[in-house]
Parts: structure tokens; sequence; C-alpha cells
């Protein structure tokens, strides 16, 4: 018996889908993806519309396909449009800017990213970077570099004893509070929702309180309404005189030129800044800011997540993300489809449905599954204003024609988007 993709339903469907990974996308994402039984492709440049309409095209099969990217291939509506086999598109970094999520949502693709596996390598670096300002090592290094012996103790400092300020206590914030203190320095932080302290640090309930207090103040905040501008000249005044500015979160979250005053009026004593209000698109191209040319201050190209270790953890995030939706149908962390948590399938018979979420959409599909006298052993469901997951499993250890009719039936709604037995 053949299924909707023109396979015997008895073969894996993991073992007919097939993954197009573009860009050198880290190796452990094939890695795992070829484990799990997922035939991989791999380009290592980017591709534009019409030749990554083609390149899906000419992969082999029938079964889903999935494609990953980092940031340079645009994912359109038309590509999808194109190649309706697309079930999944991993964004192998931590933007989702180059894939339409709103035509993958109407068409019940989903869409991953991996917003957290560089975590770590930015809290190393921001440490770093604390006990950089506070050496003035950039303007010693410059001077040195250009043949000048600055040898000199004034204006530097240990962080032993000086006090942190971080600005949002998530994945990030948290481990630098861990290293800064191993470091020795007191640690204080500030978030929108209670956040447990690492160690000893100490939570303050106002930004304010938290920049009038701090030798330096760490910003880690994610992009939002609440947090574009929330550093500008009036913050900055507040800080102590003579104190330090890390931003290595957001673009928008700080006013550059409130900061080149702060830093040109010394009431600020250096600054670190990895991310700006608008970033060069291509490694080579040419950068500039209101920043530059400023005493102890640290530009660096939004690179607070660039290393080795955290591509191969982005592969390995993104690439289970994609394994764990084509085999078990749960969109935990997708961020074009609304997240259903899912145990792993077992021996039941499971069906994934998305569909549009419009009244009576369920009681569609549950009298279906009733008329068929199949018996449901579990049914998970996460909906958003527009679209519904919802996956279905039922008590049987084999898949049979009975379930492939039911699943036909359920594929055939008005209201499904996209159906898998899986
Ligand atoms: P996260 O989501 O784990 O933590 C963010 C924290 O900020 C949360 O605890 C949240 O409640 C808090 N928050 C939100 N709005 C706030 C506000 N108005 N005031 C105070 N706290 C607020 O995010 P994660 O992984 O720690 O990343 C933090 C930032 O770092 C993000 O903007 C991310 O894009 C950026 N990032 C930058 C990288 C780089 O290369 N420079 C690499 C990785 C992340």
């Amino acid at each position: 018996m053949l299924d909707e993709w023109g396979d015997d339903l008895h073969t894996p469907r993991v073992s007919r889908a097939h993954a197009l990974l573009l860009e050198n996308v880290h190796a452990t994402a094939s890695e795992l993806l070829e484990r799990a039984g997922v035939s991989v492709t791999r380009h290592g440049a980017g591709l534009d519309e019409q030749g990554l309409i083609e390149a899906l095209r000419a992969l082999p099969g029938t079964g889903p396909l999935f494609l990953g990217i980092r940031s340079k291939t645009k994912v359109t509506a038309a590509v999808m449009e194109a190649v309706p086999r697309l079930a999944g598109i991993g964004a192998f970094c931590i933007g989702t800017d180059q894939i339409d999520l709103e035509a993958a949502r109407d068409r019940g693709v989903a869409a991953f990213n991996a917003p957290f596996s560089s975590t770590r390598s930015v809290a190393e670096l921001v440490t770093g970077l604390v006990i950089m300002l506070a050496r003035r090592i950039f303007p010693r290094d410059r001077a040195a570099q250009l043949g000048r012996w600055d040898k000199s103790a004034k204006g530097n400092y240990e962080v032993r004893g000086k006090t942190l300020g971080i600005v949002g206590y998530g994945h990030i914030g948290s481990q630098v509070s861990v290293l800064a203190e191993s470091l020795g320095m007191h640690v204080r932080y500030v978030d929108i929702v209670p956040k447990l302290p690492m160690g000893n640090a100490n939570v303050v309930n106002e930004l304010d309180e938290l920049l009038s207090q701090s030798d330096f103040v760490s910003l880690h905040v994610p992009r939002s309404e609440m947090t574009r501008g929330m550093i500008g000249a009036g913050e900055i005044a507040k800080m102590k005189q003579g104190a330090y500015l890390i931003n290595y979160s957001r673009g928008d979250v700080v006013d550059l030129e409130a900061l080149r005053g702060a830093i040109e009026s010394e009431h600020l004593a250096g600054a670190a800044v990895d991310v700006y209000p608008s970033e060069p698109a291509s490694a080579g191209d040419s950068f500039s800011s209101v920043l530059q040319g400023l005493d102890n201050v640290i530009l660096t190209p939004h690179i607070g997540g660039s290393t080795a270790e955290a591509q191969a953890n982005i592969g390995r995030e993104v690439g289970q993300s994609l394994i764990s939706f084509l085999v078990d149908g749960g969109t935990t962390g997708s961020v074009s489809l609304p997240e259903v948590e899912v145990p792993q399938r077992g021996q039941h018979i499971r069906m994934l449905n998305i569909h549009r979420n419009v009244p009576g959409v369920l009681s569609k599909i549950n009298q279906v599954i009733a008329e068929s006298g199949a018996n449901i052993v579990g049914q998970r469901l996460a909906t958003s204003d527009e679209v519904g997951v919802l996956v279905v499993d039922l008590a049987s250890d084999e898949i049979s024609e009975t379930a492939k009719a039911l699943s036909d039936a359920i594929a055939a709604l008005d209201t499904t988007v996209r159906h898998r037995l899986l």
C-alpha cells in the first residue's frame, strides 16, 4: 500500500526524508540527520530564489524535504509555493529575517533557529572585555602597534571587588554573572521576570538603581518594543562617573550618539559594543559608526557568538529540532508554528495535523476519528490566532490500511493545511 508520498506505508518515513544544507552548515547537523536516517545534500554557498527552487526540486525521492540555511539564503513565499514537499526549514543561526515566517506558518512549514547555542561564547567574551576595559588594553595595544610605549597605571583597575550590573538575566546574563563572580566581582542584575540569582548575585528592582550602583553595566536583553532605546542619554547620565558600558545584545538598545557624548565628556571611562542599529551585510564590507575614533572604546563586528563551539552547538540544536519535527511531530522552538511539545512516538500510530484555527476544526477531526472506530490515546494541541498544530496518538502498534484511510480523511478536510502520518 502506498501513502500520499507514493511510498510504501511500512517504510519508516524518516528514511524517505531529504535535507538540503546550504552555506556550510556545521557538520554536526549532517551527522545528526544522517544518523536519524535522513539523506543529506550539502552546498557550500547560499542560493538565490530560483537556484533554491531548482536545487530543492532536484532532490531525489518523494518524502518530506528539509532545508538548512544560515543568513544569506532567503526563503520566500515563492520558494514554499514552488516546492510543496518542503516541510521544515532550519535557520542555523540566531536571526530568522531571511525566512518569510508568515508564509511558512500559512503553509504549515516548521521553521527553527538556534537562539541559545552561542550563549557561552558571548558570556566568555563579555567577561574578558570587563578586564580589557578596566586595564585600557586596546588603546595601549594600538599605541604599541604604532611604536609608542604607553606604560602607565593611570586609569587602570583590577576588577576584583568592583560591581557588575547585568541588564537581562537570561541565558547569557546569568552565565556572565557566574564568570564575573569567579573574578571576585559583585554582581547585581535586573530583569522583567523574576529570576533566581546564581551564586551571590543580587537582584535589584529598578534599572536606575542598577545603573547608579554599577562600575560596569552589561546589556543582555532581547530586541523588543521595551528594549529599543532603553539606554539613552538619561540612563547613561545615571551611571556612575567613570563606569563602563558593554552592549553585546541588540543594536537598537543603546543610543550611540548619547554614548559617544558620555565618552567624550569622560562621564564614562569606556565601552565595548558588538551590535549596531545598522550592520554591513557581509564580511569584508565597509563599516562606520559614531563610536569610531574614541578612546577606550572596543568595537567588534557582531562576533559575540562566533566560535567553533557555537557553530557546532547550532548544528546540533537545529538538526535535533528538525528530527523531532520529522519523527515525532514536535514543534518546540519553532518560530513559524505554535509550539507543541510531544513525547517520543513509541508504538502508537501518530498523526500530525496542521490546520487553520477556525471554529469547529477539532470536532471535525475527532468526528472522523470516532467514525473510524480508532481509539485516541493521546492528543496535544497548540494554537496561534491563525493556525493549530495537533498531534494525535492512536492505539495500535503498526500502520494499517485503516489508519491510512483515517489519515487521508483528515488530510482531506478543508481546514487542513498540512497532514502527516508519522
Ligand atoms: P534570553 O532570552 O535568554 O535572556 C534575555 C533576558 O532579558 C530574559 O531573562 C528577559 O526576561 C530579559 N528582559 C527582557 N526584556 C527586559 C527588559 N526590558 N529589562 C530587563 N530584562 C529584560 O536571551 P539570551 O540568550 O541571554 O540573549 C540576550 C541577547 O543577546 C539577545 O538580544 C540576543 O539576540 C543577543 N545575542 C547576541 C549575540 C552576539 O553575537 N552579540 C549572540 C547571541 C545572543
